[in-house]
């Protein structure tokens, strides 16, 4: 096809006149229209930038080709003008700047106006076209889907001022109205789901086919924007060349713009009709005014159009199954649903979603009629309850938008209450089937309404086995039974059933009943990603070698299936069946047997039958549906597993009632038991199949409550109010879900127990619930959970081993007004709305926990039940059950075996943080003025016990903010002290384990005496011990170990083998690792103070990380400084980690604490973040598949021990991997998605469906295809590019050799090898100077200058240094000398020339330099000395010069990592000197810790100068001599003047005399600034008077301060090793 080809197109008429054009690759013929149809002699398109770069150059070559055809003397004028892009520029002056350039061009009333854009540039244009020239004609060619279904279609143009949104405008009908969706496949995919929240809302309000189709087809119709059909011969223009996908787009664009055609042609001005698309509008604009420009108004109008239909229900006239469609299709389009989404709740001004605020800004809609507020109310899918939008109450409004909730006590209005509960999802799915394949007609009642239970009904019908339809709003389906009669679907369409698990087994056979005598006639059963990973191999087996022809069209084993129609249909006969995995398999085939050919015997073979209930539930339902199945037993009575199935037909009964569920039936029952009136609930009696039907007779009745139970129905009476009686003892073992409704009822059951129930241990007023410990682990502790709420009220409990008792307490003498914290528990929340219905203000704070099995509660409540409830506001920081995260300043408590090294982390943890360190232990000392060894000794270790966890629980509340606190190692001895640890970890701040192997510890404590001895073994102290630990604890830290030692041994042997000896001497490192680097990074991390996150990210430039592929990381060691080059975070490849030290060979688990002594090990030699990887063998690595439960063992460690970020698969549970994010604190989840098939192409629907899966879950996405050709990396820009900027991080990169280029361009942690690396972690893998080099070629990195200033500086190492760097880093920078006298104009130059990278300055230029520069760093405006220029971009683009410092920095390093054993509070320093060097050396010296400075220099004005210039604190005195220092030696001595002026030799004239009496102190630092000779006067003095004293070269200071330039200037860390090396060799030589 050529670009003039005639477009087919969709035509729609508004207001009389068919002036709507839609289609596919429209420019031309819009050209040609436009020039035809309105003939002007001036026509002016006016766009944005951003579209301008897509879409510009081919309107003005499709003009430019149409003007041609005109005659020289007739051709018009065609001209463009460009506006910024974004809301700002609809404002006055963007009017104006469009009206100056009309008249400047002298553009006269017959000038036609283009308007080609998103809604900006159309509402903005529109106003421009209405009032220039009293107004001209335009044209809308809408680019976003937000215009072409809303803002160009109706009129409505204006601008907004400071005071609001499109306050000023104009109704200006266009002349025409261009569709071209194609160009929706250069939109950003995030603003294509905010037009398609208006879409899905048209069809909301008008057409519930549309919605069906919205709904079913979300994939289908993203993906069409996926593409760049231009490329491929502009497909779409005609509908022969228009791919399915694109003719559905088309057909939902013109389908939402033909509605909104019509109610703009009937009601042009929004008199009534029209206010209707303002569904979702008015809470929405609510939202939108607090959350703009972050969040889009589309997003804005999802989370609206949810609340409104929350209203709509409320009211009453909206049933669950809408709003539950409603909700599903919205986030099929990854739209937001609630404020608590996290992209939302992740904003700061997200707070400000007050309800007070929002009903605030509600007030000024345009819809209101005065106070009251209108809003749109949905009466089902695609219809509303008005034609018009209705009022609704405050109160109404209020009450959906508040978190919580409050129920005013009153007997229930509707009582005698007879309702149904939520149905049960299992038997649900059985019905359909059965009712579907059976003959006549069923009405079913009480279905549950689940995505489930839609995808079946959907694929029945596809099948053309049954009919479906609603009645009773909903409440009703209607099957008409096709009698096992069933159809191939159309050609070409495949049965799609999501991710419905129950769904894919149950129609596998299903589908094999299609009958028909024509060969090759196949139905195919597919489902989403994750669906084609789960199991169906059994099953299909099991049908395969019945005679059933079925074949895999993807991987062996699960879906899509294809399966042949045959003559006979299903085969039957005798058919075995593999029932270990699922019983869906057995049930499967049990519904479906009746109707095979020959009648089937099932026999189940291959172990274990999981899940008999189940199977019994089938067969339950079967028999309703009058098909009676048998089970073998043998002689002997005993049931086997073979079942006999007749053959037959269902025969459907009139009415099925779906059994309700029976948990939630507990909570209307218990209503009627607390208030004293009737409730009866259908679906659930004497034959339920469920447990907790038990619940009316084993509790409500030996309350005191009359229990009447049918079959089918359970009816309770209450006695009246306040006569409640306490059971005595009740298992509730068999009904352990029920156990918190029975508790609430007991807070209030305080009359004594009937005949026989009371109990001879405890008061009459008890209820003692046991056989319940399971329900400590459910969404939370709830036997916990239930004891705390009711302490609310005033309730007394008592907590027990495998249960807990209440005692019962006059509803009078209960508390009024508690809030109730439900722990996002739907049980929790809906058991104390029991008890609020009787006690007046009871809170309950978060009301839409209730979704998971009722999400209607409230509603139903109200309307069903008869209570009136309101919303409550809260604050959310006072749930702590919200927020996973603590304060970053709650207090951490340290606990751990004695001797672990509590204390000794402690104390450095504290001192990084600037915290107070507390030691339990000591606080008891002083309380009980005795050690504690003494307390155990005169009164026993049970009083011990009690005394220190008195001392805990004071801790806990007196220490909260700012505190290490360091705690005995026995505490974990007292189950109370355990249970209050492990709280504060869930709840306030973390709790770190100390790990230390028990044979130092025995080691350790031979030689300590303080502490009261074990009356036990150690080791079986630790043994014990040790899983309470780990319990209690949210993080561990793994002090030392014999590991870690021998690690150090690994490095150790590295830095002195090979290196000439002199090297040490000259260079003594400030190591940056080390346990106090550690202890710091750690810390800091776990609180939130500092995370250790990759900061190159955060900025948005490149990052990269190392993979480290050995099996043993300590053979890593001693080249981790050569191997880290450049990266941004190490990656350990947990899966490749071996015990054995050798390459792994097969898939295996390696055990966690080898995994928790290498990233120890790791720890210790590094600060770079951890990317903690467990990859399994389907994606490339070496972890098993299967081993699930292991991997999210393996990441809770990894949380444990604060690694950074977690390479997290996608294709693990969902479930998992929500509960990993719910652990995950500060560090940061990738959510990766590997192909090695090389099947995956980068722009279909799958991979924007991983993304989307990705995106959802982690904080990074990273995808990995395999290319096999360039088309692929170019397949993978594309992808890219249509990802809206400013989303998440991602790494999006391609395999293999072929994929190397998408590795070379991609930004966010690109993987890197290096050749000392064992092997490459994948093919393809570059190296990271490789890449430097690549992105330098191809224009990605430009070469950058950089200089040295100063003077004389020709012996300098910078040179060297640097230079070093840049080559080992493959970067193509350069550094040179640029000597000068003074600041001159050729510094001026070097400064301001574009290739400047950044300078280093030194003598005589560090202060004079400042004048160059546009601002200081904090550090160098104290000092008032520069050393380093850094070039940085402002965020419009500027450029401007920084002057830094890193003279103090490298020095101050050095003072704190040498300065061992010395408190520098109460410590001196000295600086000899007053220069500029000194300067920083004051500052240094301040900055770490060191109380009082002294100073020297000879001349002493200098000196008085420079001390004037610091504050007070600092200090400083002038020291006459150095002499005079005797009585107050200084712990830190820095010398700043050259070294040949300095002398030790008294005979010496002309000198500075050293004297020896500095060095009095055992220990000290002492650097000296100057750097020729090596071994100064100064250094060689302290040697010898002092040899414990630490001597610092000036060249190590010089390579400290050369890093962090190096650092400031790429953001890069520089090889330490190898510069050491060069810059060595070149001071020797
Ligand atoms: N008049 C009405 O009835 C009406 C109705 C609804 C909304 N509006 C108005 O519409 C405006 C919002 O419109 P919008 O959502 O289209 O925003 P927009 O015009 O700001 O466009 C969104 C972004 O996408 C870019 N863009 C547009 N088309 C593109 C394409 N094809 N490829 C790549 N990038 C593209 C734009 O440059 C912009 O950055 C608001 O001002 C709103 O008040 C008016
Ligand atoms: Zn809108």
């Amino acid at each position: 096809m050529v670009d003039n080809d005639q477009p087919d197109l969709c035509k729609v008429s508004i207001l009389g006149r068919e002036c709507i054009h839609c289609g596919f690759h429209l420019k031309r013929y819009i050209a040609q229209t436009v020039l035809t149809n309105l003939a002007s002699s001036t026509y002016v398109l006016i766009t944005d930038t951003h579209v301008a770069k897509f879409h510009l150059s081919a309107f003005q070559a499709a003009f430019d080709e149409e003007l041609k055809l005109i005659s020289d003397d007739k051709r018009p004028r065609f001209m463009s003008h460009l506006v910024s892009p974004g809301e700002t520029t609809k404002s006055r002056e963007g009017k104006a700047e469009i009206e100056d350039f009309l008249l400047a061009n002298a553009c006269t009333r017959d000038t036609v106006l283009l308007a080609l854009g998103g809604g900006v540039v159309g509402d903005l244009v529109g106003f421009v076209a209405a009032t220039f020239m009293r107004g001209v004609r335009f044209v809308q060619i809408p680019t976003t889907l937000l215009a072409m279904v809303d803002s160009s279609v109706g009129g409505k143009t204006a601008i907004d001022t400071p005071r609001g949104k499109n306050l000023i405008g104009a109704f200006w009908q266009p002349e025409y109205i261009f569709i071209d969706a194609a160009f929706l496949e250069t939109l950003p995919l995030r603003e294509f789901s905010n037009g398609m929240a208006e879409v899905i809302k048209t069809a909301a309000i008008w057409d519930e086919n549309e919605f069906a189709t919205l709904e079913s087809r979300a994939e289908d119709i993203t993906s069409a924007v996926q593409i760049e059909s231009a490329m491929n011969f502009y497909a779409g223009r005609t509908v022969s060349t228009r791919s399915e996908s694109q003719r559905l787009l088309l057909s939902v664009i013109v389908g939402s713009i033909s509605v909104k055609a019509h109610i703009v042609t009937i009601d042009e001005r929004e008199t009534g009709l029209r206010n209707l698309v303002n569904f979702g509008h008015t809470i929405g604009h609510t939202i939108e005014a607090v959350l703009t420009p972050s969040i889009l108004h589309g997003e804005c109008v999802s989370i609206g159009m949810l609340l409104e239909a929350e209203i709509a229900r409320q009211i009453g006239v909206l049933n669950q199954v809408a709003v539950g469609r409603l909700t599903r299709c919205l986030k099929a389009y990854n739209l937001p649903v609630s404020v608590t989404d996290a992209r939302i709740a992740s904003l700061p001004v997200a707070r400000q979603l007050t309800v007070d605020r929002l009903l605030d800004v509600m007030k000024v809609d345009k819809k209101n009629a005065g106070p009251v507020k209108k809003i749109v109310i949905l009466s089902r899918i695609g219809a509303t309850f008005e034609p018009k939008a209705s009022a609704v109450s405050d109160q109404r409004i209020r009450k959906v938008l508040s978190e919580g909730i409050t129920i005013i006590p009153s007997v229930p209005r509707h009582s005698p209450i007879r309702m149904a509960t939520p149905g049960s999802k299992s038997i649900s799915n059985r019905a359909l089937v059965l009712a579907a394949l059976g003959e006549g007609m069923c009405r079913l009642k009480n279905l549950l309404h689940s995505d489930d239970t839609q995808v079946m009904m959907q694929a029945l019908a596809d099948l053309q086995g049954a009919t479906f339809s609603w009645e009773d709003n909903g409440d009703t389906l209607v099957v008409q039974g096709g009698g096992g009669s069933l159809a191939v679907p159309p050609a070409g369409k495949e049965i799609y059933l999501q991710n419905a698990g129950t769904a894919a087994r149950f129609l596998t056979t299903v589908c094999t009943l299609v009958k028909s005598d024509r060969q090759g006639l196949v139905t195919v059963i597919t489902g989403n990603a994750r669906m084609k990973q789960r199991p169906c191999g059994p099953l299909v087996d099991a049908l395969r070698a019945s005679g059933n022809p079925i074949e895999y069209r993807e991987h062996i084993g699960s879906l899509p299936l294809s399966i042949s129609a045959t003559p006979s249909g299903m085969r039957g006969g005798h058919i075995r069946l593999a029932a270990s995995i699922s019983s869906q398999y057995v049930s499967s085939i049990l519904l479906c047997a009746p109707y095979a050919s020959a009648p089937v015997v099932l026999e189940l073979v291959g172990g274990q039958v999981i899940s008999q209930p189940y199977i019994d539930m089938t067969i339950g339902v079967m028999k309703s549906f009058g098909i009676t199945v048998t089970r073998d037993v043998d002689a002997a009575g005993k049931k086997l597993d073979v079942y006999r199935i007749p053959g037959g037909h269902y025969r459907n009964p009139s009415e099925f009632t779906i059994e309700s569920d029976a948990s939630s039936a507990t909570y209307p029952l218990a209503i009627a038991a607390i208030t004293g009136t009737t409730c009866t609930i259908t679906g659930i009696g004497t034959t339920s199949l469920q447990g907790d039907a038990g619940f009316a007779k084993g509790v409500l009745e030996p309350m005191g409550c009359k229990v009447v139970q049918t079959d089918t129905e359970t009816t309770v009476t209450g006695p009246p109010i306040g006569q409640l009686r306490a059971i005595g003892y009740v298992d509730m073992e068999p009904m352990t879900d029920a156990f918190l409704t029975a508790s609430v009822l007991a807070a209030v059951a305080n009359r004594s127990p009937l005949q026989g129930r009371a109990l001879v241990d405890a008061p009459l007023n008890t209820t003692r619930i046991l056989g319940i410990a399971n329900q400590r682990v459910k969404e939370c502790n709830r036997i916990k959970a239930m004891i705390d709420e009711l302490s609310k009220f005033g309730v007394r409990t008592r907590e027990l081993d495998d249960g807990l008792e209440i005692y019962g307490t006059p509803i009078s003498q209960l508390t009024r007004g508690a809030s109730i914290c439900c722990y996002d528990d739907h049980r929790v929340a809906m058991a104390f709305s029991v008890l609020a219905t009787v006690i007046e203000g009871t809170i309950l704070e978060e009301k839409r926990c209730v979704a998971k099995t009722w999400p209607s509660w409230w509603d139903d409540l109200e309307n069903k039940i008869g209570l009136s409830t309101q919303g409550v506001e809260f604050q959310a920081a006072a749930s702590p059950s919200k927020s996973r995260r603590h304060d970053p300043n709650a207090s951490v408590f340290l606990t751990g075996m004695r001797g672990a090294g509590k204390s000794f982390i402690g104390t450095l943890a504290a001192a990084a943080l600037g915290w107070e360190f507390t030691d339990a232990d000591t606080v008891f000392e002083a309380r009980h003025n005795m050690l504690v060894s003494e307390f155990v000794r005169n009164n026993g270790w049970a009083a011990f016990r009690e005394a220190e966890h008195s001392i805990l629980k004071e801790l806990l509340q007196t220490k909260k903010k700012k505190h290490i606190i360091s705690l005995g190692g026995g505490i974990v001895e007292t189950p109370a002290a355990r249970g209050a640890l492990k709280d504060y970890a869930e709840t306030c701040g973390p709790v770190v384990y100390i790990v230390r192997a028990i044979e130092e510890i025995v080691e350790y404590l031979g030689t300590e005496t303080s502490r009261p001895a074990y009356g036990e073994a150690i080791e079986e102290v630790f043994l014990r011990r040790q899983p309470w630990y780990a319990e209690m604890s949210s993080h561990e830290f793994v002090s030392s170990t014999r590991a870690l030692q021998e690690s150090v041994k690994f490095s150790e042997a590295e830095s002195n083998g090979g290196r000439i000896d002199v090297a040490h001497e000259h260079t003594i490192r400030c190591c940056p690792t080390g346990i106090e680097g550690e202890v710091k990074r750690y810390f800091e991390h776990i609180t939130g103070i500092c995370p250790n996150l990759a900061p190159n990210i955060q900025l948005g430039k490149r990052s990269y990380f190392l993979s480290l592929t050995f099996p043993d990381i300590r053979l890593a060691l001693p080249l981790l400084d050569r191997l880290s080059v450049g990266v941004d975070a190490l990656e350990l490849r947990v899966d490749l980690l071996s015990p054995t030290g050798s390459p792994v060979e097969r898939p295996s688990v390696p055990p966690s604490t080898y995994v928790a002594t290498q990233i120890a090990a790791l720890r210790q030699r590094t600060t770079l973040p951890i990317v903690f990887t467990v990859r399994t063998a389907s994606q490339g690595g070496q972890f098993p598949d299967t081993a699930q439960q292991e991997a999210v063992k393996l990441f809770e460690l990894a949380l444990r021990l604060g690694c950074e970020y977690l390479d997290v698969e996608i294709s693990w549970s969902e479930e998992q991997i929500r509960h990993i994010i719910s652990q995950k604190g500060h560090s940061h989840l990738i959510a990766s998605w590997h192909d090695w098939t090389g099947a995956m192409k980068w722009l279909s629907p799958e991979v924007r469906q991983k993304y989307n899966l990705a995106y959802e879950l982690g904080d990074i996405i990273k995808l990995v295809g395999t290319a096999r050709d360039q088309a692929d990396n170019l397949d993978l820009q594309l992808f890219v590019r249509s990802i809206a900027a400013g989303r998440k991080p991602m790494l999006a990169i391609n395999m293999g050799e072929k994929g190397k280029l998408s590795r070379i361009l991609n930004f966010v942690f690109s993987p890197v090898t290096h050749p000392l690396l064992p092997s490459r972690a994948a093919p393809g893998q570059l190296t990271f100077p490789e890449i430097q080099r690549a992105l330098h070629l191809i224009g990605h990195l430009p070469k950058e200058q950089f200089y040295l200033f100063g003077t004389p500086i020709s012996h300098s190492m910078s040179p060297t240094l640097h230079n070093t760097a840049f080559s080992a880093l493959g970067l193509p920078h350069r550094y040179d000398l640029l000597e000068t006298d003074f600041v001159d104009n050729r510094i001026t130059a070097a400064v301001a020339a574009p290739n400047f990278g950044g300078a280093s300055v030194t003598i005589p230029h560090k202060v004079a330099i400042i004048s160059q520069l546009d601002c200081l760093s904090e550090e160098a405006q104290v000092i008032g000395a520069v050393n380093t220029i850094i070039p940085i971009r402002r965020p419009d683009g500027i450029r401007e010069l920084l002057g830094d410092n890193t003279d103090w920095a490298a020095m101050h390093c050095i003072i704190i990592n040498n300065l061992k054993n010395v408190s520098p509070g109460g410590a001196r320093g000295l600086v000899i000197g007053a220069g500029g060097a000194s300067r920083a050396a004051v500052y240094a010296l301040h900055r770490a810790g060191i109380g009082a400075i002294d100073l020297f220099n000879r001349t002493r004005s200098s000196a008085e100068a420079l001390a004037s210039s610091f504050p007070d604190d600092y200090n400083i005195r002038i020291m006459e001599s150095l002499e005079g220092l005797g009585n107050s030696p200084p712990s830190v001595i820095i010398s700043t003047v050259p070294a040949s002026v300095t002398t030790t030799d008294p005979t010496v004239k002309d000198a500075l005399q050293l004297p020896a009496s500095m060095f009095t102190l055992s220990q000290g630092v002492v650097i000296d600034m100057a750097y020729k000779p090596s071994l100064t006067p100064l250094l060689n003095l302290a040697r010898s008077v002092n040899p414990s004293w630490t001597p610092i070269t000036g060249l190590a200071v010089l390579l400290e301060q050369g890093y962090r330039q190096f650092e400031l200037w790429t953001g890069r860390r520089p090889p330490r090793s190898l510069i050491e090396k060069e810059v060595l060799a070149k001071y020797t030589s």
